[in-house]
C-alpha cells in the first residue's frame, strides 16, 4: 500500500464545499491535490485553492481547481500539507521540497492545518532531518559562516548539476545538519532575527491535526 496516497486521499475528506483550501507541496500533498481535483471534476466540489508552490500551482491548474493567491483571500479555511518530521509534541520540520516560505505564509493565514505523513516522519525529537533555512543569495556566504561558527553544520543545497538550488522566490536553501534540536523554540527565535534569513523550516505550534499512514494499522489521525 502506498502510504502517501492513502493519507493524501483520506485528508481530502476534510475538504467541504465552499472552503478556501491551502494546497501543500511534495510527494504526499500531490495525492491530496489529485483527490481534490477528482472531487471537483466528478462530484462538483466547489472550492478555491491557494497553492504553496509553483509545482502545486501547475498541478492544480491541470486539474481545473479554481485558484486564488494568498493576497486575494481574507483567510484560508484549511491547509493540507506534508511534513519532513513531526515530533511527539506536534512540532514540525518542513521545507524538504524547498517550498517552506509559501507553505509557512499560507499556513499562517489558515484557520486549520492538517499534516499528512507516513509513519517514518514521526520522531521523538526534531533534527535528524536537516533543517532547511531559506536565505537571500546576497550575503549568503556570510550567513553560512555565521551558521558554521554557531556549530549548526550548514550545507548549501545544490541542484543535480552542482548549482545552488533556487526556491520559487529565487532564494537559496541552507540545510542545517543538527541531528537533534534540543530547543526548537530558541533556535527558531534566533533564526528569525538573523539578517538575510527569509524563513526557516521550523513550523512550531501550527498544526491542528496529523494524519499518519502506517503499514500495520492503516490510517491514524491525531488531533
Ligand atoms: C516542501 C515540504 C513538504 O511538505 C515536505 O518536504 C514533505 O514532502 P514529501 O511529502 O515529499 O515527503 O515541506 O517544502
Amino acid at each position: 500500500m502506498n502510504l502517501k496516497k492513502l493519507v493524501g486521499i483520506e485528508s481530502a475528506n476534510y475538504v467541504k464545499d465552499g472552503m478556501i483550501v491551502g494546497l501543500g507541496t511534495g510527494s504526499t500533498a500531490y495525492y491530496m491535490v489529485e483527490e481534490i481535483g477528482r472531487r471537483v471534476k466528478e462530484e462538483g466540489l466547489n472550492i478555491t485553492g491557494v497553492t504553496t508552490s509553483k509545482a502545486t500551482q501547475v498541478q492544480a491548474l491541470a486539474l481545473d481547481i479554481p485558484l486564488k493567491s494568498i493576497d486575494e483571500v481574507d483567510y484560508v479555511d484549511l491547509t493540507i500539507d506534508g511534513a519532513d518530521e513531526i515530533s511527539d509534541d506536534f512540532q514540525g520540520i518542513k521545507g524538504g521540497g524547498a517550498a517552506l516560505l509559501f507553505e509557512k505564509i499560507v499556513g499562517t493565514y489558515s484557520k486549520e492545518i492538517i499534516w499528512i505523513v507516513d509513519e517514518s516522519k514521526m520522531v521523538k525529537h526534531l533534527g535528524a532531518f536537516p533543517l532547511p533555512v531559506e536565505v537571500i543569495p546576497y550575503g549568503s556566504a556570510q550567513l553560512f559562516k555565521l551558521f558554521n561558527e554557531n556549530k549548526l553544520n550548514p550545507i548549501l543545497r545544490l541542484t543535480d548539476d552542482g548549482n545552488p538550488l533556487l526556491t520559487d522566490s529565487k532564494n537559496y536553501i541552507i540545510d542545517l545538519h543538527l541531528e537533534k534540536i534540543e530547543n526548537p523554540i530558541e533556535l527558531a527565535a534566533w533564526l528569525d532575527t538573523q539578517v538575510g534569513v527569509v524563513e526557516h523550516g521550523l513550523f512550531l505550534n501550527m498544526v491542528n491535526r496529523v494524519i499518519i499512514g502506517t503499514q500495520n494499522d492503516g490510517v491514524k489521525t491525531i488531533d
